[in-house]
């Protein structure tokens, strides 16, 4: 197996990771292999695929006008409302045919070079279980409603689907230099929970806000979060929220914005120029910003979630 300081230019190998870079302790189950993944998609109950129909459903009911409008095309052109959790191979024959991407079952979260490596061949990994009832309204861990609902649409999108797989690329040389927790804060700010300037108004892309209940409206419409134009210098040294609303959302022009600001340009420079943690707070406001929305911060002040506090 090579190692990250030998990468494979092709992508294709599964590199070995080396003690001392930083990335999050998983145990890897012992019916998936190395490349963590599920020998075949599992069968949903017909409860289970109810759950998925009411998800869809409420989701339905708030996305129109919040949604971007990738995001809303790609759920037509894959017909995601058929009823029941789609089926992986049907989803990856409809999505490859338009940007070559595939949909693939993962037991759990799993570690990042191997998620890394699975973008960079356009496989997008998704969760193989769909939350309960009990947990309907939130589940920390990606299910397949979060990852199929939640982000393959926009993988319809050829920008896009270009930048999700060139992330996959980048998540090598961050593991180089480890600043693999900087890396994951893009990821946090745009792909889990950006937003996105449209000719009507801002919208959403991030797929952590499009597959819940709570966050659509928190994040366009509410007075507490700061709205701020994205900045990846300043974004990759911001801590972020993992089991709360954001208190600051990032905004792109467009995805060839995006694009032009990640994959067009060298990160050698950044990287050695970070820290290993994080240098602001996920409610900082800082002087190079470029502020659409500074926000009341009331939600987080009064306690958030933890505090029964009303999204406000
Ligand atoms: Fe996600």
């Amino acid at each position: 197996m090579a190692t990250i300081s030998q990468i494979d230019p092709d992508f294709t190998a599964l590199p070995a990771v080396s003690q001392d870079v930083f990335t999050a302790p998983l145990k890897r189950p012992p019916h998936v292999g190395e490349d963590w993944l599920e020998p075949a998609q599992r069968d949903y109950s017909a409860d289970e695929d109810t759950i998925w129909d009411d998800l869809f459903a409420r989701q339905l009911d708030l996305l129109p006008g919040r949604a971007c409008t990738a995001f809303l095309a790609g759920l037509d052109k894959l017909d995601l409302g058929r009823g029941g959790v789609p089926e992986f191979g049907r989803l990856s024959d409809e999505l490859g045919a338009m940007t070559g991407w595939s949909v693939v079952p993962v037991p759990m979260l799993i570690p990042d070079h191997v998620f890394f490596w699975h973008l960079a061949n356009r496989r997008f990994p998704a969760g193989n279980f769909i939350r309960t009832r009990e947990t309907f309204d939130y589940i920390q861990e990606p299910d397949v409603f979060h990852d199929v609902f939640g982000h393959v649409p926009l993988l319809t999108d050829p920008v896009f689907a270009e930048y999700m797989q060139e992330y996959g690329k980048a998540g090598w040389k961050a593991m180089r230099y480890n600043r693999l927790k900087a890396l994951g804060a893009l990821y946090w700010y745009t792909v889990e929970f950006g937003l996105i300037q449209e000719t009507d108004g801002l919208r959403i892309f991030g797929a952590g806000i499009l597959s819940g209940p709570r966050e659509a409206v928190f994040a366009l419409e509410g007075q507490s979060p700061n709205r701020i134009m994205l900045n990846v210098d300043r974004v990759m040294r911001t801590d972020y929220v993992i089991d709360d609303l954001q208190p600051t959302y990032f905004v792109i022009e467009s995805f060839a914005d995006l694009y032009h600001q990640t994959v067009d340009r060298d990160f050698d420079r950044l990287y050695r120029s970070l820290d290993p943690g994080f240098t602001y707070a996920n409610s900082a406001v800082i002087d190079v910003d470029d502020v659409l929305h500074l926000g009341t911060q009331e939600y987080h002040l009064r306690g958030g979630r933890g505090s029964g506090a009303t999204p406000t």
